[in-house]
């Protein structure tokens, strides 16, 4: 199981469950505020920092042709996705993402937010 956790000053939210869904779309489905504007990979918008777990990120998961490099230890929330083999490992992975100061996570506090669990 992949658990997403997106930190933004002493804000922290965690989805566990995650699946093969871009990061953006699977952090809205939570009703988290994340600002973006191209939706595919051009404008950097949504460009956030890996903290941990790089290695469960799949660069232009959805093959749409992400022209702009966020550039080591980035990623684009709008197309970059986990990989798969991640999601269906029988260990446990903790991706941790750093908004940047600036940007509006929505929530205050820290939640847990289960989401797929008992696939
Ligand atoms: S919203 Fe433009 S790169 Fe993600």
């Amino acid at each position: 199981m992949v658990t997403l956790e997106v930190v933004q000053g002493s804000a922290r939210i965690r989805v566990a469950g995650c699946d093969d869904r871009p990061l953006l779309e699977q952090l809205e489905a939570c009703d988290l505020a994340i600002r973006s504007l191209c939706c595919m990979g051009a404008c950097s918008t949504c460009a956030v920092r890996i903290r941990s777990g790089s290695e469960v990120v799949e660069r232009d998961a959805y093959g749409i042709g992400c022209s702009d490099d966020p550039g080591p230890g980035r990623a684009l929330l709008c197309v970059d996705g986990i990989l798969t083999s991640a999601i269906e490992e029988d260990r446990d992975h903790l991706l941790v993402l750093e908004l940047a100061c600036g940007a509006d996570l929505g929530l205050p506090h820290t939640a847990l937010i289960f989401q797929g669990l008992g696939r």
